[in-house]
């Protein structure tokens, strides 16, 4: 089992990275390091019944530690571009004012990607969200858009010498639907009617943000990363493709749309005006600005049978298929369904597939992990990448998820996505047969 494209393809000239991707509360532990604040991840996952297994990030992959020792296993897998994120808890403190001892763990950080040659792509918000701002209402004040603005600043001005690229948000749906509708992370509330405002919020951040960033780092890429998973039908009845057709309207295009065309979908205007947020005059102007890259995390796809509630309801594909051990199906045709019907609906900027990857109930055996099954997700999603390519849509990198197993929020760390395995008794990082299978893929390019 290996990774290989078609010899011809796009994806194995030099101007396409390949890296592998992380986030600041999954990885790094040290939770009260340096004066690092509480964030709303540590109050979730102190709130019994939250989190699986009442796991938390306090010691997580110990990477505030080891990152050293973590730069060399990103080497040792042979990528091009590494993807972190920035604890905003870490680098600033209740006041606004900067607080060095985070920001120099971040610089020595960078400096030394950097040093190895390596392409950074920096995120400002993987959902560690300070609590004293959740304190103050969070995403569901309007302050909170303004009090990003100046974090945004803050970082850019003082790290920007080494990051090629810097995405203000990851997933803003996870952030804001998961986070205030649907309490499954944090902060846990489940008002029908705060997910869209926050939502709202964190886009208006983003656009406040952009020409912030643009002026520290304008010799850097701008832009933002969504999350988008295929939505389908659940059958050719009217009803369920309506239903199909919510999701996918709620879910992606709630998302996309205000970035490329400055409005939320027209359709919820008569079929579900309650998933407009308040909008002030000039606010989708700020959301809708030019970007350098989009950034998209796939990773399944969805069916949906109507409801009379709530419009969709999740059900399982019809068909036989596989699933991976979060439950997820395995879909790499809706990889390049999805990415070529974007390409139809908007002008989009240069993308980039900022995270791709699959949980499997890794175990060491022998001193060694077959994970098989997630070679054969990867040489099949990049595959499907390279067919979008194909069809005209502009891709110009790829990153796994993840670099190592890790916190994976509600799950705690019962589910593993690394290409690199972590004992979290010992702290040992063992690579995978995938991450091996990736490293020699890597390799097999042309330099
Ligand atoms: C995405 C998140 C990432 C990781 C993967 C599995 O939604 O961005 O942090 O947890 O899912």
């Amino acid at each position: 089992m290996s990774i290989t494209l078609p010899p011809h393809s796009k994806m194995l000239t030099s101007d396409f990275i390949f890296g592998v991707a992380t986030a600041s509360f999954q990885i790094e532990g040290a939770t009260t390091a340096d004066n690092r604040l509480p964030s709303i991840w540590d109050t979730f996952c102190a709130t019994p019944g939250k989190v699986k297994g009442a796991d938390n990030g306090e010691i997580a992959c110990d990477h505030y530690h080891l990152w050293e020792q973590d730069i060399k296993l990103i080497k040792d897998l042979s990528v091009d571009a590494y993807r972190l994120s920035i604890a905003w808890p870490r680098v600033m403190n209740e006041k606004g004012e900067a607080n060095q001892a985070g920001l120099d763990f971040y610089r020595n950080l960078l400096k030394t990607l950097k040093a190895e040659g390596l392409t950074v792509f920096v995120t400002l918000y993987h959902w560690d969200l300070p609590q004293h701002l959740e304190d103050k209402g969070g995403w569901l004040n309007r302050e909170t858009a303004y009090q990003f603005k100046q974090y945004a600043d803050l970082v850019t001005k003082e790290l920007s010498e080494w990051v090629d690229s810097w995405a203000t948000f990851n997933e803003p749906f996870c952030a804001a639907i998961l986070g205030y509708e649907l309490g499954i992370h944090a902060p846990g509330l489940t008002k029908p009617e705060y997910g869209r405002q926050a939502a709202h919020h964190i886009l208006l951040a983003h656009g406040l943000a952009l020409p912030i960033i643009r002026k520290n780092a304008p010799q850097s890429q701008v832009g933002i990363v969504l999350n988008m998973n295929r939505s389908y039908a659940a059958s050719e009845k009217a009803e369920d493709q309506f239903a199909g057709l919510m999701r996918e309207t709620l879910d992606n295009q709630f998302f996309i749309e205000p970035l490329m065309k400055g409005q939320y979908p027209q359709i919820l205007k008569t079929v579900a005006p309650q998933y407009l947020p308040t909008i002030l005059p000039g606010d989708m102007e700020i959301i809708c600005q030019q970007m350098d890259f989009l950034g998209m995390n796939f990773y399944t796809c969805n069916h949906n049978a109507f409801d009379s509630e709530k419009m969709f309801k999740d059900v399982k594909n019809s068909k036989t298929v596989e699933y991976t051990d979060i439950g997820w199906e395995v879909a790499p045709h809706a990889f390049t369904e999805l990415l070529v019907n974007l390409h139809k609906q908007y002008t989009l900027p240069p993308m980039y597939i900022t995270e791709n990857g699959i949980a499997c109930a890794d175990n060491i055996i022998d001193g060694g992990i077959n994970d098989d099954q997630r070679v054969r997700y990867l040489n099949d999603h990049l595959n499907a990448l390279h067919q979008a390519i194909e069809e005209g849509v502009d891709i110009r990198g790829y990153f796994a998820w993840s670099l190592m197993d890790n916190f994976e929020w509600a799950e705690g760390y019962s589910k593993r996505f690394g290409l690199t395995y972590v004992d979290y008794q010992t702290q040992e990082r063992t690579i995978k047969r995938s991450g091996y299978a990736y490293r020699d893929f890597l390799n097999s390019r042309k330099s």
